[in-house]
């Protein structure tokens, strides 16, 4: 009598190409060889869940959304994190979950993860799934991802959104530490919901916020981030610069260069705001407001995970 871990077992031994492999050419031998391929298909179907591949692909400037993607990789099975980045892979066609983890800018999507859902792969049968963070105006933007996939042939399974502390310093200070603990709070009670749902690959509606001023704002987010790439003109240095370069190795996208010890920015900008967030003297302005704000990053993410993650993979 076979236990359920031998079975479990078994089919991750199964999931092994050579195995595979021997497998068929067994059933070829002794069975149908022309329906060989189609049992190892039902044997992988009905332990899917064992199989499954899970793929987060995230973008994150101050860790907010990543810290939403690490928790949901910890609810679920073979989850690999992946960073969106201008020179990733995107023939993604091997996972059979697929989630996008943004953070909502100018109520809709970052531009570079605009670029990834032009580009992206997946396969035809990929439950695809999106994960916003956000700091107070979700409005439509899971509509925006939702058409952008629906535009390359993918239909979006569900919406979901998390509110996290707003990062935009440059607009409004960094929320109050109790205002942030009730939403790290709420986050660790989400998160096992909306991984629960991922798993059963639910079809749930795209989660929105503020009603119909929520789409008339998200119509206009396009618009709003075209001109993203020189938000960076707004972007200095006070004395109490130290040229460290730590802005430099958390740019997602090489977007500063030192020059005689301070940053210079190239115009390439994606509007993270990591470079201004984890500096370490609070060197970085942007704009006339910003000396007298706060610098925000999620407590649960380390800079050397920013660092890490703006070079590319991590696991
Ligand atoms: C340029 C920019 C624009 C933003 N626009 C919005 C917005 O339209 N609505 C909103 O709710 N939050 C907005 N935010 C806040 C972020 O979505 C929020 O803080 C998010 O959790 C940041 O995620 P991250 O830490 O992974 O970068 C914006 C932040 C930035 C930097
Ligand atoms: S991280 Fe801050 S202190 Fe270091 S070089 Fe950049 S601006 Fe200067
Ligand atoms: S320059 Fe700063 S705000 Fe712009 S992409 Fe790089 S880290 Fe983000």
């Amino acid at each position: 009598m076979y236990t359920i871990t031998t079975v479990q077992k078994t089919i991750i031994l199964i999931q092994r190409q050579k195995v595979k492999k021997r497998i068929i050419a067994v059933l070829v031998k002794f069975g149908n060889g022309k329906s060989a391929e189609t049992y190892f298909q039902i044997i992988k179907t009905i332990f899917w869940r064992k199989n499954m591949s899970t793929k987060l692909f995230y973008f994150s400037g101050t860790g907010n959304s990543l810290k939403l993607a690490k928790d949901m990789a910890q609810e679920l099975d073979n989850t690999e994190l992946l960073k969106i980045s201008y020179d990733m892979n995107f023939d993604q066609t091997d996972c059979t979950i697929a989630g996008i983890v943004y953070p909502v800018y100018c109520f809709g999507l970052p531009n570079i993860v605009s670029n990834f859902l032009e580009r992206v792969q997946f396969a035809d049968t990929a439950y695809l799934f999106g994960l916003a963070s956000y700091g107070g105006m979700l409005c439509s933007s899971g509509h925006i991802l939702k058409s952008r996939l629906k535009k390359r042939g993918y239909a979006l399974g569900a919406g979901f959104a998390v509110q996290m502390p707003g990062n935009a310093t440059n607009v409004y200070d960094v929320p109050k530490e109790g205002k942030r603990n009730g939403m790290y709070q709420k986050e660790r009670k989400r998160i096992p919901e909306i991984a629960a749902a991922v798993k059963d690959r639910k079809k749930c509606s795209v989660e929105t916020n503020l009603g119909i001023l929520g789409r008339l704002l998200s119509g206009v987010s396009a618009a709003m981030m075209s001109k993203c790439s020189g938000a960076d003109k707004s972007y200095s240095t006070d004395a109490s610069c130290n040229g460290c370069g730590i802005c430099l190795s958390v740019c997602p996208v090489g977007n500063i260069e030192l020059v005689d010890n301070r940053p210079v920015w190239q115009h390439r900008c994606e509007c993270c705001m990591a470079c201004f967030h984890w500096c370490p003297q609070a060197a970085i302005q942007a704009g006339n407001k910003t000396s007298s704000r706060g610098r925000y990053h999620h407590p649960d993410v380390h800079l050397k995970e920013i660092q890490k993650s703006s070079a590319g993979v991590i696991s």
